[in-house]
């Protein structure tokens, strides 16, 4: 199919806006021919009043995807089933590197080139849409990818996404017309129709990943911070939240529950920020008084987080982060819940938080073993630890087995200020992790 006559006429329909094209059609018929062309009005309508139904529902679920990659999913399928199409491809413009990236083409992986290259990018440099009828015959097709998958482009609808003042936020790809034939104008006005909700959505969600990103990176500045404050403790936060995550996996949490408990873990010793260094970073002994300050930092934990402002499902962060030295038997600081009163995050990050000081080595003891380390903790669950929470750790070994070997380089060293000598190892929980001054760890009773 040589398709240039047909390029050029479509390329000219392009211009066209829908209301021209419905003044260029046949002009007014009569009798016989007058009733039928009133049917084929009715079926257009008919047809282009489906078309709008189709798109209002996409349109609603595409606002009622937040997550970038799901929706550009869902937009995708959307797209190939409204066009008849055998395959359908979002490109994103990613403005700041000059780029288009696409998560759904061709199965896993991101792939990525420059704005102005190939048809994707030519549509989204210019804003213009690209309708081809035979890919092979043109020359800004690249084969190479259907050289490399063994598929082979035939028909090419390339359409762009406009947003605000017409800024091209991304393109439509959608590939060989079921049946044979070519995309059609009509095709062009679905995408049209569809593009616009399409570009607020994907705009929508960007801005959610944005501040998502924010967010994120804020929690962790945060934590990083008071890691930094003690240099034995290095990496504590990140890694007790890494365990507290395998924990909440094991008793089957997830989406929003586990983002609750990642912040809560993150941000539960916090409250360091407040102690004075030379309680932080005292080798050896606390007195009473002393720690009695120490443990003021998980009141202080609480206390500092209750200025950020969270997002209304996550304003138990505060709460869970504070309740970290809580026990079941009421004994733990810094009010002495009972464990009724203790929220279950808080209870998984005690455990993580035990698992972390045991696992990791300590300026006072080594790195435990792992079955030590169960050794002890089954012997504190109960009156410290939730034995619920416990088993989720057995039922969660070989993740968090896993988890201590990616995070060994995040140690502390021997070498490290305040680490002194491991070889002094005393066993069990020093003062500074134990949960309460009345029962030392290591030998509490299940
Ligand atoms: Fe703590
Ligand atoms: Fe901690």
């Amino acid at each position: 199919m040589s398709g240039h006559g047909k390029g050029e006429r479509r390329a000219k329909e392009r211009r066209a806006t829908p209301k021209d094209r419905r003044a260029r059609q046949a002009p007014p018929p009569i009798g016989k021919d007058r009733r039928a062309a009133a049917d084929r009005r009715e079926i257009d309508r008919r047809t282009a009043g489906q078309r709008l139904d189709v798109i209002l529902d996409i349109t609603r679920r595409l606002m009622s995807v937040t997550d970038l990659d799901a929706l550009l999913k869902t937009m995708a399928e959307a797209t190939a089933s409204l066009l008849a199409a055998d395959r359908a491809t979002i490109f994103v413009v990613d403005r700041e590197r000059n780029e288009l990236w696409s998560r759904v083409a061709l199965g896993a992986g991101e792939i990525r080139f420059p704005v102005g290259r190939g048809i994707a990018g030519t549509v989204a440099q210019t804003g213009e849409a690209i309708n081809i009828a035979d890919a092979y015959q043109d020359a800004r097709f690249n084969s190479e990818p259907d050289r490399l998958s063994g598929y082979k482009t035939k028909t090419l609808l390339t359409f762009p996404m406009k947003g605000n003042e017409g800024r091209v936020i991304g393109v439509f790809q959608v590939v060989n017309k079921r049946g044979g034939g070519a995309f059609t104008s009509a095709d062009e006005n679905t995408l049209a129709s569809l593009g616009a909700s399409a570009a607020v959505a994907v705009e929508n969600a960007q801005l959610v990943a944005e501040q998502k990103r924010l967010w994120q990176s804020l929690i962790e500045t945060l934590a990083i911070t008071v890691d930094a404050r003690d240099q034995q403790t290095a990496g504590h936060s990140q890694r007790v939240t890494r365990y507290a995550v395998v924990i909440g996996k094991a008793l089957g949490w997830e989406g929003k529950d586990l983002e609750k408990l990642q912040a809560a873990a993150l941000l539960h010793d916090y409250g360091k920020i407040a102690v004075r260094d030379e309680f932080l970073q005292k080798p050896g002994k606390l007195d009473d008084a002393e720690f009695a300050y120490m443990k003021a930092h998980a009141e202080k934990t609480g206390e500092f987080l209750q200025h950020l402002v969270f997002p209304h499902d996550m304003r138990e962060v505060p709460m869970i982060a504070a309740q970290h030295h809580e026990r079941m038997d009421g004994k733990g600081y810094p009010k002495g819940l009972g464990a009724d009163r203790i929220h279950i995050g808080a209870r998984i990050v005690a455990a993580a938080d035990v698992f972390d000081a045991l696992t990791a080595p300590r300026y006072y003891k080594p790195a435990y073993p792992l079955a030590k380390t169960l050794e002890i903790m089954d012997g504190m669950a109960g009156d410290h630890l939730d034995p619920r929470v416990m088993k989720a750790v057995h039922d969660a070994l070989p993740a968090l087995e896993k988890t201590i070997e990616e995070l060994k380089p995040t140690w502390p060293k021997p070498g490290d200020q305040g680490m002194g000598s491991i070889a002094e190892a005393a066993g069990g929980l020093s003062e500074r992790d134990r949960p309460s001054v009345a029962t030392p760890a290591a030998e509490a009773k299940p």
